[in-house]
C-alpha cells in the first residue's frame, strides 16, 4: 500500500446524503398515506394519489431507498476502517451508487401506475429487478473485494453481519423475483397458488430479518462501541448470536401465513423457529446496551448514543412482540389489525430508523472531516421529536389493534357479529389522527437532521463529492479481535 493512501469517503458521503434525502420522501409518503387512512377524500379522486398506489412508494421508499443508502454507505465506510484498508474497484463502488439511486427512481415513479407485480416489498417489475440483481453483485464484489485486501487478520463482526445481509439479499431477491416478462411492464411469476404464497413470505420475512435487521445489526455492532468508546460487552457472545441468527430466521416465515391454504404443519414449524428466534434477537440487543455500562454518563451530552440506546431498547420490544405474535392464538387476534402495523413500526421506526441516525450522526463528521456535527442542540431536538412522534404512532396502533380484534370477534348470544366493519373504523379514528400526528413529529425530526447535516458540510460542501483525505492507520498485527473497531 502506498504510505499516504487514504479511505475512499466520497462514495460514503453520497450514500449519506442519499439516506437524508429518501428517509424524508419515504416518511413523507407515510404521513400521506397515514391522513388518507383517516381522511380518504385527500387521494382527490386521482387514481395514482390513491391509498394502494402510494402505500409501496412509502415502504419501497424507507426500506429500500432509504435503509438501503443508509446500509451501503455504512458498509462502505466499516468495512474499510475495520480491514485498515481503501475501497476496491473504487468506480465499481461509484457505479453501486448511480445504479441504486436509479432503481429506486425507476421503482418509485412506475408504482403508483400500477407497473408493479403486487408481491409485498418486490412491488418492481422484472426490468428493474435485472437492474437490482446487477446492482447487488456489484455491492458484493465491491465489499468482498474491500474484505479480501484488508490488513487486519480478523474480520471484525459487522463486517460478518454485513456479508450476511448481501448474501442472503441477492439470493432473496434473485429467487423470489423469478418470473415470463409478457410485455415490458408486466410479468407473471413462475410459482403459483399455495407455492407463490410461500416463496413470498419466505423472501419477505426474510427481508425483514436480512435487511431490516442483520444489515443494520452491522451498523449497531461499529457504531455503538464507537460511541460508547468501549469494547463490545462481549465479542464472543456477538459471534455465537449471528450464527443463532442466520441459521435460524430462514425458517420462521411461515408465520405470516397462518391459518392459510399452507400446510398446518409448516404454520407451525415457523411458529416455533420465530420463539426461538427471540434469544439470537435479545442476545444482540444485551449486548449492544450492555456495551454502554458504565459509560451511561456519556448519554446526557451525545444524542447519537441516545438514539443508539433506544434502538437497541425497540429491537428488543419489538422482537418480544413479533414472537408472541406468532404463536397461532395470539396472531388470530393480531392478524389483520393494527397491531401488525404497531409492530412493525415500532421495528422501522424504532429499531431501524434510529440506528441509522444514531449511525449517521456518528459517521457524518467523521466522513465529511469536521471534528464535530454542526449542532448538538439540533441532535437534541431531533432525538425528542423522533422519539414523541414513534411514541404515538405506536401506542395508538397498538390500541387500535386490539380494539379491531376484540370488536371483530364479539358475537351476540344468538351467534351473530357484534359490530360491523364500519363500527370498528369509527372507533379507530381517533387513533388513525394521532397516529398521523406522530408521522408528522417524524418527518420533523428528519428534516432538522437534513439541515444538520448541510450545516456540518458547509465547510466543505465541495467535500460532498471530492476525496477528504483521511489516512489510513498502520494496522496493529495479529489485533484478534479488535478490541475497539479500528479509529477514523
Ligand atoms: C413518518 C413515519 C412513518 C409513517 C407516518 C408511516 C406510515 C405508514 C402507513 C400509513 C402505512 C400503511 C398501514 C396500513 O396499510 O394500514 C405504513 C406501512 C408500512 N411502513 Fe410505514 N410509516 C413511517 C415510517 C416507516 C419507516 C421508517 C419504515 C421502515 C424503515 C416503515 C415501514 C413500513 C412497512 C414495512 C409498512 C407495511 C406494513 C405491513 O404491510 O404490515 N415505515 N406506514
Ligand atoms: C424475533 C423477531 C421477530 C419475529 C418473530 C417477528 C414476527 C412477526 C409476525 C408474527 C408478524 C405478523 C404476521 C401476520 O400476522 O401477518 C410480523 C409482521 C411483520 N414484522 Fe416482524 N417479527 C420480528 C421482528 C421484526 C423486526 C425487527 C422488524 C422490523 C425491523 C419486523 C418487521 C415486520 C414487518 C414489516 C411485518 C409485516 C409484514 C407484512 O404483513 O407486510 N419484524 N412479524
Amino acid at each position: 500500500m502506498h504510505p499516504t493512501e487514504t479511505y475512499n469517503d466520497r462514495v460514503v458521503r453520497l450514500f449519506l446524503l442519499a439516506a437524508a434525502v429518501w428517509g424524508i420522501i419515504g416518511m413523507s409518503i407515510g404521513v400521506f398515506a397515514a391522513a388518507q387512512l383517516a381522511w380518504p377524500a385527500l387521494n382527490f379522486g386521482v387514481p395514482w394519489l390513491t391509498f394502494s398506489h402510494i402505500r409501496p412508494d412509502h415502504t419501497f421508499g424507507v426500506i429500500f431507498a432509504f435503509g438501503g443508502s443508509a446500509l451501503m454507505g455504512t458498509c462502505y465506510y466499516v468495512v474499510q476502517r475495520t480491514g485498515h484498508t481503501r475501497l476496491a474497484f473504487n468506480r465499481l463502488a461509484l457505479a453501486t451508487f448511480w445504479g441504486w439511486q436509479l432503481i429506486c427512481v425507476l421503482a418509485m415513479a412506475t408504482m403508483p401506475f400500477g407497473i408493479t407485480q403486487s408481491k409485498e416489498y418486490a412491488e418492481p417489475e422484472w426490468f428493474i429487478d435485472i437492474l437490482i440483481a446487477v446492482v447487488w453483485v456489484a455491492f458484493g464484489t465491491v465489499f468482498f473485494a474491500t474484505l479480501a485486501r484488508r490488513r487486519i487478520q480478523h474480520i471484525y463482526v459487522a463486517n460478518w453481519y454485513y456479508g450476511a445481509f448481501i448474501i442472503a439479499v441477492g439470493l432473496l431477491h434473485i429467487v423470489n423475483n423469478l418470473a415470463v416478462p409478457v410485455s415490458l411492464t408486466k410479468s407473471y411469476p413462475i410459482y403459483s397458488g399455495v407455492v407463490d404464497a410461500m416463496v413470498q413470505w419466505w423472501y419477505g420475512h426474510n427481508a425483514v430479518a436480512f435487511f431490516l435487521t442483520a444489515g443494520f445489526l452491522g451498523m449497531m455492532y461499529y457504531f455503538v462501541p464507537r460511541q460508547a468508546q468501549q469494547p463490545l460487552w462481549s465479542y464472543r457472545f456477538s459471534i455465537v448470536n449471528f450464527w443463532a441468527l442466520i441459521s435460524v430466521y430462514m425458517w420462521a416465515g411461515s408465520h405470516h401465513l397462518m391459518y392459510t391454504a399452507l400446510p398446518d404443519w409448516v404454520q407451525s414449524v415457523g411458529m416455533a423457529f420465530s420463539l426461538v428466534l427471540l434469544m439470537p434477537s435479545w442476545g444482540s440487543a444485551a449486548n449492544g446496551l450492555l456495551t454502554f455500562s458504565g459509560a451511561w454518563h456519556k448519554l446526557r451530552a451525545d444524542p447519537a448514543a441516545k438514539f443508539m440506546v433506544l434502538a437497541l431498547v425497540f429491537y428488543a420490544a419489538s422482537t418480544f412482540e413479533g414472537s408472541m405474535m406468532a404463536i397461532k392464538t395470539v396472531n388470530s387476534l393480531s392478524h389483520y389489525t393494527d397491531w401488525t402495523i404497531a409492530h412493525v413500526h415500532s421495528g422501522s421506526i424504532g429499531w431501524v430508523a434510529m440506528i441509522t441516525i444514531g449511525s449517521l450522526y456518528a459517521m457524518a463528521p467523521r466522513a465529511l472531516g469536521r471534528p464535530a456535527m454542526h449542532s448538538t442542540r439540533a441532535m437534541e431536538l431531533h432525538f425528542w421529536l423522533h422519539t414523541c412522534g414513534l411514541l404515538l404512532y405506536v401506542i395508538s396502533m397498538w390500541a387500535a389493534g386490539i380494539t379491531e380484534g376484540v370488536m371483530w370477534r364479539a358475537t351476540r348470544p344468538d351467534g351473530a357479529l357484534a359490530y360491523s366493519f364500519l363500527d370498528s373504523l369509527r372507533a379507530v379514528h381517533p387513533l388513525y389522527v394521532a397516529r398521523m400526528l406522530g408521522g408528522v413529529l417524524v418527518v420533523s425530526g428528519m428534516v432538522v437532521m437534513a439541515w444538520n447535516l448541510w450545516h456540518t458540510a458547509a465547510h466543505a460542501r465541495k467535500r460532498l463529492i471530492t476525496p477528504i483525505p483521511v489516512p489510513i492507520p498502520e494496522p496493529v498485527p495479529h489485533q484478534v479481535p479488535a478490541p475497539l473497531p479500528a479509529a477514523g
